[in-house]
């Protein structure tokens, strides 16, 4: 998991902050590159506040295209839902047109065909491209070492041909939805934003080349970007 750049911040908030801004600033540099561009992003409560400063800025949101790295086996409109927590923090208050926005049609009785079905919703727009090319991944993790819902050993961390897969988490009894590790790998930018001290020991083992990754699933992951704060680096860092 060793980042091309590791970034520290004295605050969860000093974090959030920075990322709004150089997420604003990067998406808009894709869209006048190419003139679109496409964000997977993450739950959690770090990201909640970024979405929330994103949706104040004045962004080329009629060519940013939003998808979600993971989801809960819940309906949209579940405080559970990652979606809803997007639409609330970011879609509505920005007034994201609703072609930009790529929800994962949870299907609560059948998550291998919601699955399936977000699948073909990214190999569509994705189309022609041998893998997912984001450009931009939004990922946390957990005090377990989880990132995305991509948790200790589940079915899903050994997933390799697909993009988008059901998991089943014995700990939470129910399925999650997420990218794969390597759909989460070919994103242009992966940027890893960890905060909070109870993730120190989570982090020192994704760090450890001694540990596993079915043990640490975080570890798949080759961010371009770790951002954390200064509670969550180990001592030693
Ligand atoms: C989710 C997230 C999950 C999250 C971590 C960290 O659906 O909950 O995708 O992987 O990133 O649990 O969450 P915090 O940002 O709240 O620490």
């Amino acid at each position: 998991m060793l980042p091309t750049s590791l970034e520290r911040f004295d605050t969860k908030a000093s974090l959030q902050r920075s990322v709004a801004d150089q997420m604003a600033d990067y998406l808009r540099d894709c869209v006048s590159r190419r003139g679109v561009a496409s964000v997977s992003l993450s739950g959690g409560s770090t990201p909640k506040r970024i979405y929330e400063l994103l949706a104040e800025m004045d962004l080329p949101w009629d060519q940013i295209h939003w998808f979600w790295g993971d989801e809960r086996n819940v309906s949209a409109d579940d405080e559970q839902s990652n979606f809803r927590m997007v639409r609330l923090a970011l879609l509505d208050p920005a007034k994201v047109p609703a072609a930009q926005i790529h929800p994962v049609e949870t299907n609560l009785s059948d998550p291998a065909a919601a699955a399936r079905d977000y699948e073909n919703k990214l190999r569509s727009f994705f189309s022609g491209q041998s893998m997912p090319v984001w450009d931009l991944v939004l990922l946390g993790m957990g005090d377990d070492g989880h990132t995305a819902s991509l948790f200790p050993h589940t079915r899903a961390l050994a997933e390799r041909e697909r993009w988008f897969t059901e998991n089943w988490v014995e700990k939470f009894d129910a399925y999650r939805y997420t990218l794969s590790a390597p759909a989460i790998a070919a994103g242009r930018e992966r940027w890893f934003l960890i905060t909070g001290a109870e993730k120190r020991e989570a982090l020192q083992n994704v760090l450890n080349s001694e540990t596993s990754a079915d043990d640490y699933p975080a570890k798949m992951i080759m961010p371009t970007r770790l951002l954390v704060t200064e509670e969550t680096l180990p001592v030693s860092a």
